[in-house]
Protein backbone atom coordinates (compact mmCIF):
# COMPACT_ATOMS: atom_id res chain seq x y z
CA UNK A 1 0.00 0.00 0.00
CA UNK A 2 1.78 3.63 -0.73
CA UNK A 3 1.50 6.55 1.04
CA UNK A 4 1.90 10.26 -0.37
CA UNK A 5 3.26 10.85 3.57
CA UNK A 6 6.80 11.78 3.37
CA UNK A 7 8.56 11.01 7.09
CA UNK A 8 11.79 13.26 7.35
CA UNK A 9 14.96 12.09 9.31
CA UNK A 10 15.48 14.60 12.61
CA UNK A 11 18.47 15.25 11.20
CA UNK A 12 17.49 17.08 7.55
CA UNK A 13 15.38 19.29 9.57
CA UNK A 14 16.01 23.06 10.85
CA UNK A 15 17.31 22.97 14.57
CA UNK A 16 18.71 26.91 14.82
CA UNK A 17 22.09 27.32 15.90
CA UNK A 18 23.85 25.46 18.08
CA UNK A 19 24.48 25.24 22.16
CA UNK A 20 28.06 27.09 21.71
CA UNK A 21 26.67 30.12 20.13
CA UNK A 22 24.30 30.64 23.01
CA UNK A 23 27.73 31.23 25.74
CA UNK A 24 30.38 33.19 26.36
CA UNK A 25 31.59 36.68 25.74
CA UNK A 26 32.89 36.16 22.36
CA UNK A 27 29.75 34.70 20.20
CA UNK A 28 27.91 38.13 22.51
CA UNK A 29 29.94 40.32 20.72
CA UNK A 30 29.52 39.06 17.63
CA UNK A 31 25.67 39.24 17.99
CA UNK A 32 25.71 42.46 18.96
CA UNK A 33 28.13 43.40 16.27
CA UNK A 34 26.21 41.68 13.74
CA UNK A 35 22.36 42.81 15.07
CA UNK A 36 22.54 45.06 17.51
CA UNK A 37 24.80 47.75 16.30
CA UNK A 38 23.76 48.43 12.67
CA UNK A 39 19.98 48.69 13.81
CA UNK A 40 17.47 51.44 16.03
CA UNK A 41 17.23 50.48 19.51
CA UNK A 42 14.57 51.92 21.82
CA UNK A 43 16.35 53.37 25.00
CA UNK A 44 13.33 55.86 26.11
CA UNK A 45 10.25 57.15 25.87
CA UNK A 46 9.60 60.68 25.78
CA UNK A 47 7.78 61.10 28.87
CA UNK A 48 10.71 59.74 31.28
CA UNK A 49 12.64 63.19 29.64
CA UNK A 50 10.40 65.36 30.75
CA UNK A 51 12.38 68.51 32.33
CA UNK A 52 15.41 69.91 30.30
CA UNK A 53 18.52 68.05 30.89
CA UNK A 54 17.46 64.94 32.13
CA UNK A 55 18.77 61.65 30.90
CA UNK A 56 18.21 57.61 30.94
CA UNK A 57 20.39 55.36 30.00
CA UNK A 58 20.61 52.22 28.07
CA UNK A 59 22.84 49.16 27.90
CA UNK A 60 23.65 47.16 25.59
CA UNK A 61 26.34 44.64 26.15
CA UNK A 62 28.92 46.16 28.47
CA UNK A 63 28.10 49.33 26.71
CA UNK A 64 25.48 52.14 28.41
CA UNK A 65 23.83 54.58 26.41
CA UNK A 66 22.66 57.69 28.12
CA UNK A 67 19.77 60.18 26.52
CA UNK A 68 19.61 63.49 27.60
CA UNK A 69 17.06 65.83 26.54
CA UNK A 70 18.33 69.55 25.60
CA UNK A 71 16.80 73.08 26.27
CA UNK A 72 15.70 72.95 23.22
CA UNK A 73 13.62 69.55 23.03
CA UNK A 74 16.30 67.51 20.95
CA UNK A 75 17.00 64.36 22.06
CA UNK A 76 21.08 63.72 22.47
CA UNK A 77 22.64 59.75 22.85
CA UNK A 78 25.95 59.55 24.13
CA UNK A 79 27.95 56.56 25.06
CA UNK A 80 29.42 56.82 28.50
CA UNK A 81 32.95 56.55 28.74
CA UNK A 82 33.79 56.85 25.26
CA UNK A 83 31.88 60.18 24.84
CA UNK A 84 30.77 59.13 21.30
CA UNK A 85 27.81 60.52 20.02
CA UNK A 86 25.11 58.22 18.59
CA UNK A 87 22.25 58.53 16.50
CA UNK A 88 18.78 59.14 17.76
CA UNK A 89 15.63 59.55 16.41
CA UNK A 90 11.88 59.26 17.77
CA UNK A 91 9.27 57.68 16.51
CA UNK A 92 5.76 57.24 18.70
CA UNK A 93 7.07 58.76 21.29
CA UNK A 94 9.99 56.43 21.84
CA UNK A 95 13.46 57.56 21.67
CA UNK A 96 15.36 55.24 19.39
CA UNK A 97 19.33 55.19 19.04
CA UNK A 98 21.76 53.35 17.09
CA UNK A 99 25.35 52.57 18.07
CA UNK A 100 26.18 52.19 14.41
CA UNK A 101 28.81 54.04 12.36
CA UNK A 102 26.72 55.52 9.96
CA UNK A 103 23.34 56.58 10.49
CA UNK A 104 21.06 53.56 9.69
CA UNK A 105 17.77 54.14 7.49
CA UNK A 106 15.27 55.51 9.24
CA UNK A 107 13.29 53.07 11.48
CA UNK A 108 10.57 55.82 11.96
CA UNK A 109 10.18 56.11 8.58
CA UNK A 110 9.15 52.12 7.54
CA UNK A 111 7.25 51.85 11.00
CA UNK A 112 5.00 54.69 9.85
CA UNK A 113 4.34 52.78 6.16
CA UNK A 114 2.44 50.31 7.98
CA UNK A 115 -0.44 52.56 8.84
CA UNK A 116 -0.28 52.35 12.89
CA UNK A 117 -3.58 50.65 13.02
CA UNK A 118 -5.04 54.25 12.28
CA UNK A 119 -4.14 54.85 15.73
CA UNK A 120 -3.63 58.71 16.60
CA UNK A 121 0.02 58.18 18.49
CA UNK A 122 0.53 61.81 18.96
CA UNK A 123 -2.15 61.82 21.62
CA UNK A 124 -0.51 58.67 23.35
CA UNK A 125 1.13 59.05 27.05
CA UNK A 126 3.55 57.02 29.22
CA UNK A 127 1.91 55.10 31.82
CA UNK A 128 3.93 52.85 33.10
CA UNK A 129 7.53 51.37 32.22
CA UNK A 130 8.88 48.17 33.81
CA UNK A 131 12.16 46.04 33.34
CA UNK A 132 12.72 42.67 33.71
CA UNK A 133 16.29 41.16 33.76
CA UNK A 134 15.97 37.71 32.38
CA UNK A 135 18.83 35.12 33.38
CA UNK A 136 19.01 33.69 29.57
CA UNK A 137 21.11 34.36 26.47
CA UNK A 138 18.94 37.17 24.49
CA UNK A 139 18.17 34.35 22.04
CA UNK A 140 16.05 32.31 23.88
CA UNK A 141 14.11 35.13 24.93
CA UNK A 142 13.72 36.26 21.11
CA UNK A 143 12.76 32.71 20.35
CA UNK A 144 10.69 32.12 23.08
CA UNK A 145 8.79 35.68 21.67
CA UNK A 146 8.56 34.44 17.88
CA UNK A 147 6.56 31.16 19.24
CA UNK A 148 3.28 30.47 20.83
CA UNK A 149 3.70 26.64 20.92
CA UNK A 150 4.23 26.84 24.81
CA UNK A 151 1.48 29.37 25.32
CA UNK A 152 -1.73 26.82 25.84
CA UNK A 153 0.32 25.34 28.92
CA UNK A 154 2.61 28.30 30.26
CA UNK A 155 -0.04 31.41 29.75
CA UNK A 156 -3.23 30.83 31.23
CA UNK A 157 -3.99 34.91 30.50
CA UNK A 158 -2.62 34.96 27.23
CA UNK A 159 -4.56 32.16 25.72
CA UNK A 160 -8.18 34.14 26.65
CA UNK A 161 -6.89 36.34 23.96
CA UNK A 162 -4.83 34.49 21.30
CA UNK A 163 -5.45 31.10 19.77
CA UNK A 164 -1.53 28.95 20.56
CA UNK A 165 -2.05 28.24 16.91
CA UNK A 166 -1.64 32.19 15.84
CA UNK A 167 1.94 31.43 14.50
CA UNK A 168 0.99 28.59 12.27
CA UNK A 169 3.12 28.36 9.44
CA UNK A 170 1.38 28.57 6.28
CA UNK A 171 4.61 27.89 4.17
CA UNK A 172 7.24 27.00 6.59
CA UNK A 173 10.37 27.06 3.63
CA UNK A 174 9.07 30.50 2.10
CA UNK A 175 9.15 32.48 5.18
CA UNK A 176 12.33 31.17 6.37
CA UNK A 177 13.60 31.98 3.04
CA UNK A 178 12.07 35.33 3.11
CA UNK A 179 13.37 36.47 6.61
CA UNK A 180 16.79 35.30 5.64
CA UNK A 181 16.70 37.76 3.31
CA UNK A 182 16.12 40.92 5.23
CA UNK A 183 12.34 40.61 6.10
CA UNK A 184 11.90 42.60 9.29
CA UNK A 185 8.94 44.42 9.92
CA UNK A 186 5.73 42.28 10.69
CA UNK A 187 2.28 43.46 11.60
CA UNK A 188 -0.86 41.56 12.69
CA UNK A 189 -4.28 41.75 14.13
CA UNK A 190 -4.30 38.58 15.87
CA UNK A 191 -4.24 39.38 19.17
CA UNK A 192 -7.94 39.84 20.94
CA UNK A 193 -9.18 43.10 21.06
CA UNK A 194 -8.64 44.55 24.49
CA UNK A 195 -5.08 42.31 25.06
CA UNK A 196 -6.59 42.78 27.91
CA UNK A 197 -7.59 39.37 30.71
CA UNK A 198 -11.16 38.39 29.72
CA UNK A 199 -10.82 41.04 26.80
CA UNK A 200 -12.19 43.57 29.24
CA UNK A 201 -10.91 47.35 29.14
CA UNK A 202 -8.30 48.65 31.15
CA UNK A 203 -9.33 52.19 30.51
CA UNK A 204 -12.01 53.70 30.29
CA UNK A 205 -10.65 56.28 27.89
CA UNK A 206 -10.36 55.49 24.26
CA UNK A 207 -7.39 55.87 22.12
CA UNK A 208 -8.05 58.10 19.16
CA UNK A 209 -8.53 56.34 16.10
CA UNK A 210 -9.59 57.54 12.11
CA UNK A 211 -12.19 55.32 11.55
CA UNK A 212 -12.19 52.21 8.62
CA UNK A 213 -8.87 52.39 9.04
CA UNK A 214 -7.43 49.20 10.33
CA UNK A 215 -9.02 45.68 12.23
CA UNK A 216 -12.41 47.21 13.31
CA UNK A 217 -11.61 45.57 16.66
CA UNK A 218 -9.02 47.36 17.32
CA UNK A 219 -6.26 44.85 17.70
CA UNK A 220 -3.24 45.67 16.00
CA UNK A 221 0.24 44.82 16.28
CA UNK A 222 3.39 45.98 14.36
CA UNK A 223 7.01 44.01 15.20
CA UNK A 224 10.59 44.61 14.37
CA UNK A 225 13.89 43.60 14.77
CA UNK A 226 15.73 43.30 16.92
CA UNK A 227 12.77 42.05 19.13
CA UNK A 228 10.46 44.71 20.09
CA UNK A 229 6.72 44.94 19.36
CA UNK A 230 4.26 47.39 19.55
CA UNK A 231 0.50 46.29 20.38
CA UNK A 232 -2.31 48.31 19.87
CA UNK A 233 -5.55 47.83 21.53
CA UNK A 234 -8.89 50.21 21.76
CA UNK A 235 -7.44 51.63 24.97
CA UNK A 236 -3.79 51.14 25.66
CA UNK A 237 -0.87 50.16 23.70
CA UNK A 238 2.22 48.18 25.10
CA UNK A 239 5.71 47.74 24.12
CA UNK A 240 8.24 45.47 25.16
CA UNK A 241 12.11 46.35 23.80
CA UNK A 242 14.72 43.28 25.00
CA UNK A 243 18.37 43.57 24.33
CA UNK A 244 21.12 41.30 25.75
CA UNK A 245 23.55 43.10 29.07
CA UNK A 246 25.65 40.02 29.14
CA UNK A 247 26.03 36.51 27.36
CA UNK A 248 22.97 34.99 30.05
CA UNK A 249 21.57 38.17 30.86
CA UNK A 250 18.82 40.32 28.84
CA UNK A 251 16.92 43.25 30.01
CA UNK A 252 13.50 43.54 28.62
CA UNK A 253 11.74 46.73 29.10
CA UNK A 254 7.80 47.15 28.83
CA UNK A 255 6.11 50.69 28.51
CA UNK A 256 2.38 50.69 28.74
CA UNK A 257 0.28 54.00 26.47
CA UNK A 258 -2.72 55.50 27.16
CA UNK A 259 -4.73 58.24 26.30
CA UNK A 260 -2.83 61.58 26.89
CA UNK A 261 -6.01 62.95 28.79
CA UNK A 262 -6.43 59.34 31.03
CA UNK A 263 -5.95 59.93 34.48
CA UNK A 264 -4.59 57.52 36.52
CA UNK A 265 -7.19 56.25 39.55
CA UNK A 266 -9.95 57.73 37.41
CA UNK A 267 -9.94 56.10 34.16
CA UNK A 268 -7.09 53.65 34.61
CA UNK A 269 -5.99 51.64 37.21
CA UNK A 270 -2.45 51.46 36.98
CA UNK A 271 -1.56 47.58 38.37
CA UNK A 272 -4.95 46.65 36.22
CA UNK A 273 -3.51 48.19 33.07
CA UNK A 274 -0.01 46.12 33.31
CA UNK A 275 -1.54 42.62 34.60
CA UNK A 276 -2.02 41.10 31.10
CA UNK A 277 1.27 41.46 29.44
CA UNK A 278 3.51 41.32 32.77
CA UNK A 279 2.07 38.49 33.75
CA UNK A 280 2.79 36.89 30.44
CA UNK A 281 6.41 38.35 30.81
CA UNK A 282 7.05 36.70 34.33
CA UNK A 283 6.04 33.60 32.81
CA UNK A 284 8.36 33.99 29.78
CA UNK A 285 11.21 34.71 32.34
CA UNK A 286 10.62 31.95 33.92
CA UNK A 287 10.89 29.39 30.92
CA UNK A 288 13.62 31.34 29.07
CA UNK A 289 15.69 30.76 32.47
CA UNK A 290 14.89 27.01 32.05
CA UNK A 291 15.99 26.66 28.83
CA UNK A 292 19.00 28.23 29.81
CA UNK A 293 19.50 25.94 32.97
CA UNK A 294 18.80 23.12 30.40
CA UNK A 295 21.26 24.53 27.83
CA UNK A 296 24.02 24.77 30.33
CA UNK A 297 24.24 20.88 30.55
CA UNK A 298 26.99 19.81 28.06
CA UNK A 299 24.88 17.01 26.40
CA UNK A 300 22.01 19.50 25.36
CA UNK A 301 21.78 19.51 21.40
CA UNK A 302 19.34 21.30 19.85
CA UNK A 303 16.33 19.67 18.48
CA UNK A 304 13.87 20.05 15.30
CA UNK A 305 11.93 23.30 15.40
CA UNK A 306 7.85 22.21 14.32
CA UNK A 307 7.47 23.23 10.67
CA UNK A 308 3.94 23.91 11.12
CA UNK A 309 3.62 25.76 14.80
CA UNK A 310 7.27 26.75 15.23
CA UNK A 311 7.77 28.63 11.95
CA UNK A 312 8.22 32.08 13.58
CA UNK A 313 11.24 30.61 15.50
CA UNK A 314 12.56 29.00 12.08
CA UNK A 315 12.43 32.20 10.34
CA UNK A 316 14.24 34.14 13.53
CA UNK A 317 17.04 31.94 13.43
CA UNK A 318 17.27 32.24 9.51
CA UNK A 319 16.90 36.26 9.66
CA UNK A 320 19.72 35.57 12.83
CA UNK A 321 22.13 33.28 10.96
CA UNK A 322 22.18 35.83 7.28
CA UNK A 323 23.15 38.81 9.62
CA UNK A 324 26.31 36.41 11.50
CA UNK A 325 27.03 35.52 8.22
CA UNK A 326 27.44 38.85 6.44
CA UNK A 327 29.51 40.12 9.17
CA UNK A 328 31.51 37.16 10.00
CA UNK A 329 31.78 35.11 6.52
CA UNK A 330 34.95 33.02 7.84
CA UNK A 331 32.61 31.51 10.48
CA UNK A 332 30.97 29.64 7.48
FE1 LIG B 1 5.53 33.21 26.02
Amino acid sequence: MSTSLQLRSSESEFTGPPREWFFGEEWLQRDIAAVFDPRWLVAAHVDQLIAPGSAVSMTLGSRVCEVRRTAGGDYIATELGSGRRLHAEVWVGFVFVSFATERPASLADELDKSGLGGYDTTRFKLAAFKTHEVEANWKIVFENNNECYHCELNHPELVTQIDWKVTEAADFDQYMLDRAAGREIETSNKIGSYSTLNNEPVSQRLLARQPGIGPANGSWTVFWEPGSGLAFAPDHAWMQAPRPTGAGTTQVDQYWLVDVDAVEGVDYDLENLKFFWDTTLVQDKHLCESVQKGMRNPVYQAGPLNRRFQGGNAGFYSWYGAQVKATYPELF
